[in-house]
């Protein structure tokens, strides 16, 4: 059997197992974001280059490499990517995997894995399933990293609580969980005024994660032996590391 014939074949069982999954889209997810993730329209407008790094004021290559240098030049072990991002992020990810290192990535919504699928093509070292980030199907301390990339700030509290509670469990001890996502600029920062504009109008969620440290959304029980965080374009942006 073709290549071809095979990815249609898988995309359709995906399909079918998409409708019988008891992984539902995320209400918050059709409501404030079916435009930027769930339209097949979306996907062909947004996946360009140029548009994911307008949108992030010309940072998309320096915050994607900010959270790949967390892996290493050379990646090793098993990673987990937490839902799909727009952009060569998984790209350039899985160009850094050594032999013997995996990625796993997750995502909600069908329609975003064939687009990742698309991007990366075909390989043994990648495995992409449908999962929501709050009720994660894989064992504790399955990774020895796990990337989260501007997924936080779209969640509300209830979500992104839950999505933080299973990154840390499928994360081994001593391994490392990378975020990076917006940060709390500060009151004298003006691009502050004109994305909090922004986050009204189309990020019903962000203000509340910007509003508190990473941290303060885990479990309160857990402990990470090591906390890095450095901000980046006058702290509009951050790179969260915590150390399992
Ligand atoms: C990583 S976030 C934002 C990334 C960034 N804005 C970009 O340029 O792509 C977007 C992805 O998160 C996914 N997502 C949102 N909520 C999710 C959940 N509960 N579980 C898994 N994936 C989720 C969406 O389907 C979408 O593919």
């Amino acid at each position: 059997m073709e290549k071809s014939e095979q990815a249609n074949m898988a995309t359709s069982l995906a399909d079918t197992l998409e409708v019988k999954s008891n992984n539902p889209i995320p209400s918050y997810l059709k409501s404030a974001y079916w435009w930027a993730y769930l339209h097949p329209k979306s996907v062909r407008f947004f996946e360009r280059q140029w548009l994911i790094n307008l949108i992030l004021w010309g940072n998309f290559d320096r915050l994607r490499d900010a959270a790949l240098e967390e892996l290493g030049s050379s990646v090793k072990g098993h990673v987990l990517q937490v839902a799909c991002v727009y952009g060569n992020f998984t790209e350039k990810l899985v160009a850094r995997l050594e032999l013997e290192a995996t990625l796993d990535v997750i995502d909600v919504a069908q329609v975003q894995l064939r687009n990742t699928r698309r991007k990366i093509g075909n390989s043994a070292k990648v495995s992409l399933s449908r999962q929501d980030s709050g009720n994660l199907s894989f064992p504790d301390n399955s990774f020895d990293s796990t990337v989260l990339f501007f997924l936080l700030h779209e969640q509300p509290e209830a979500a992104r609580r839950a999505t933080i509670e299973q990154a840390i469990r499928v994360t081994r001890k001593g391994g490392r969980l990378i975020f990076v996502d917006y940060h709390y600029p500060g009151r004298l920062n003006p691009i502050g005024y004109f994305i909090s504009g922004v986050f009204k109008l189309l990020e019903p969620f962000a203000q509340d994660f910007w509003s508190r440290e990473i941290l303060d959304w885990a479990p309160s029980k857990f402990k990470p032996r090591k906390v890095d965080k450095r901000t980046y374009f006058g702290g509009l942006y951050q790179k969260t590391v915590f150390e399992v």
